[in-house]
Order: structure tokens, then C-alpha cells, then sequence
């Protein structure tokens, strides 16, 4: 590996494995979602496969629980044709004192080629990636509190369903933006993509300190963070990456930053919601909104499939239509 390329990139510039959102082009998000596009059309075929990974092996390496994301990136390696086997790891084999290289080296012995990786350490699937031999592909589904760039493709991806400029909207992130790799690498993205606004809500507790230069502005309570608002994306509470009392008691933070029908009135009326699970009803978001008409939580769930079989393709070099179609 030279020293003067980000570990995402080979030496022609292409994109070898996919890792952080940072650093990425407008016409590389671009392209990822033109062809996942093309992609949601196979979920609803008889035959839902094509032979792009045919003979392939995808590993699923996860040391913190997850279901929709495991499981849709599952779904997507086998509509690609690829085999897949899933390890639930939790630390298994490091806690035997194995190192999480030493883990990731044994299975690649067993002639591997692709490897989803979620860890509790920011920089895990950065530094797998950089351990391992050329053809393997490595994708980030939630590095500690740096990055999960796939939600964020298939956010913005769902985002274009519905609003086709990205120009013209205002977007506020509500919630522990603080403990948030979503959000993270939704900013990235949404700056990437050239968003009118986008606007962060939250206590200050729960907001990094150093959030405006990321090209965010913050704002403490929703009337004033939802006026204008075009999208609200949600956030979950991580409780199990807070030290310490940063929030005062759940039901003072549901009635200050829960999204309910009244505090949704502060957005635009075409307003849409957006939560990228698992959601803390009551906690964060009432039922009747997270299961009303304006939220797409579930068509996240569902685009997550598409977004990342254009994923993997583009990092097994199939992106050119023609090789699949
Ligand atoms: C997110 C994650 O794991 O970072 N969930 C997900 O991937 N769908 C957000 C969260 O856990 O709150």
C-alpha cells in the first residue's frame, strides 16, 4: 500500500473498499445511487439474482449486535449470487485473547473475498482493510462512533425518492448526534451532495463540540430547529456508549426533542421522517409518527438492500450496467 492514497482507493483512484464517507466524490455517491436505483427493480422480479458474485465468498463479521443491517447485507451478497456466511462474533475469538487481525487473517486463510465488518472501535474496518491482500473488499457497517457509510447511502438514496433536488432542502438531524456514526456520515454525505442546510437539534450534551466545522449549524429545541425543515432524520439514544447522566430523565427528553404529531407541525407540511432504526418509541419519536404516513422507516429498511448490492458491485468492479442487465 503507498503511503500518499487513502486506504479506500487503489493506485488508479478506483474504489477498492468502502469505508468512510469522507473523502468520497459527489459523482461517486452519484453513481452508487443510479445503479442502486436500477437494483430496486430486482427485489420485486421472480428470479431476484444476478451472477455478479457468482463464486464469490462474503463474510459478515460483526462484534456488536445488529439485524437490519447484518441481514439486508446478507439479502444483497445473495441476490448478487455470492456465498455468505455470517459471523455473529461479539468479540468471540478476541476474547480469547485473539487479536481482531488475528481473527480477520484466519477466515481470509480460508480464501475469502469480501468482508462486512462492524466493530465497537472506531477505525476497526480501516485497519482490517489495510491488512489484508489486494483482492480482498472490505465495507464499514459501523465503525464505533466514526462512521457507517452505507446508512448513510441508503438514506440519501431514500431522501432522493422523495425529493428530487438536493439543492433545495433543509435537513435536521435530531437527537445523540454524539454518539452517532449515522450521523456522522450522513453530514458527510448530505455536504457531499450539496444540501441547502443541515441542521443538528439536540441537547448540548449530546452534540460534539467542534459540530460547526463539519458545515452544520445547531440549534437547541425543535420550534426553532424544525421551521422550514424538509426532512427530520431521528436518532436513537446509545445509551451503551454514554458515560455518565447526559440526558436528564426520558420522559423530560421525549416532551423537549421527541418527535410527535405536535412537534412535527414545526416542520414543512410535506415533511418526511426518517429514523435508521432501532427506534426507542416514546422515547424519541411517538408511534403514531413513526408509523405514520410521513415516515419512510421502513422503505429505509428496504432500500438498504438495493443500496448495498450497488455497493458491493462497485467494489467487485461490476458497476457498468452491462455486465449484469
Ligand atoms: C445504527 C447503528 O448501528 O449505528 N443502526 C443501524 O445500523 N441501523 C444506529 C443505532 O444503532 O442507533
Amino acid at each position: 500500500m503507498r503511503a500518499d492514497f487513502p486506504v479506500q482507493f487503489d493506485q488508479n483512484g478506483k474504489l477498492r473498499h468502502f469505508l468512510t464517507i469522507q473523502g468520497l466524490s459527489e459523482d461517486t455517491l452519484t453513481g452508487i445511487l443510479d445503479i442502486a436505483h436500477s437494483f430496486i427493480d430486482f427485489g420485486k422480479r421472480e428470479i431476484k439474482k444476478i451472477p455478479l458474485m457468482r463464486g464469490k465468498t462474503m463474510v459478515n463479521l460483526f462484534f456488536e449486535p445488529s439485524t437490519r443491517t447484518r441481514t439486508t447485507f446478507e439479502i444483497a451478497a445473495k441476490r448478487l449470487s455470492a456465498d455468505v456466511v455470517n459471523m455473529n462474533a461479539t468479540r468471540m475469538s478476541t476474547t480469547k485473547g485473539e487479536t481482531i487481525l488475528d481473527t480477520v487473517k484466519t477466515i481470509e486463510a480460508m480464501h475469502t473475498d469480501m468482508f462486512v465488518v462492524r466493530d465497537r472501535a472506531s477505525g476497526a474496518a480501516q485497519l482490517i482493510a489495510s491488512h489484508l491482500p489486494d483482492h480482498v473488499r472490505v465495507i464499514n457497517a459501523g465503525d464505533g462512533r466514526h462512521e457507517h457509510p452505507t446508512q448513510a447511502m441508503l438514506d440519501v438514496f431514500t431522501i432522493r425518492q422523495h425529493k428530487q433536488d438536493f439543492s433545495k432542502l433543509r435537513i435536521a438531524i435530531v437527537g445523540d448526534i454524539l454518539h452517532s456514526r449515522v450521523a456522522r456520515s450522513q453530514i458527510h454525505a448530505l455536504n457531499i451532495l450539496g444540501v441547502r442546510e443541515i441542521r443538528v437539534i439536540g441537547p448540548r450534551t449530546l452534540i460534539p463540540t467542534d459540530i460547526e466545522t463539519m458545515g452544520v449549524g445547531y440549534v437547541n429545541n425543535m420550534r426553532d430547529g424544525l421551521e422550514d425543515i424538509d426532512v427530520i432524520i431521528m436518532l436513537r439514544i446509545q445509551r451503551e456508549r454514554m458515560d455518565g447522566q447526559l440526558i436528564p430523565s426520558e420522559q423530560e427528553y421525549f416532551a423537549r426533542y421527541g418527535l410527535t404529531e405536535r412537534t412535527l407541525d414545526f416542520a414543512k407540511p410535506d415533511a418526511m421522517v426518517m429514523h435508521p432504526g432501532p427506534i426507542n418509541r416514546g422515547l424519541e419519536i411517538s408511534s403514531s409518527v413513526a408509523d405514520g404516513n410521513r415516515s419512510v422507516i421502513l422503505d429505509q429498511v428496504t432500500n438498504g438492500i438495493a443500496v448495498r448490492m450497488s455497493i458491493m458491485a462497485h467494489l467487485m468492479g461490476g458497476q457498468e450496467k452491462s455486465k449484469w442487465t
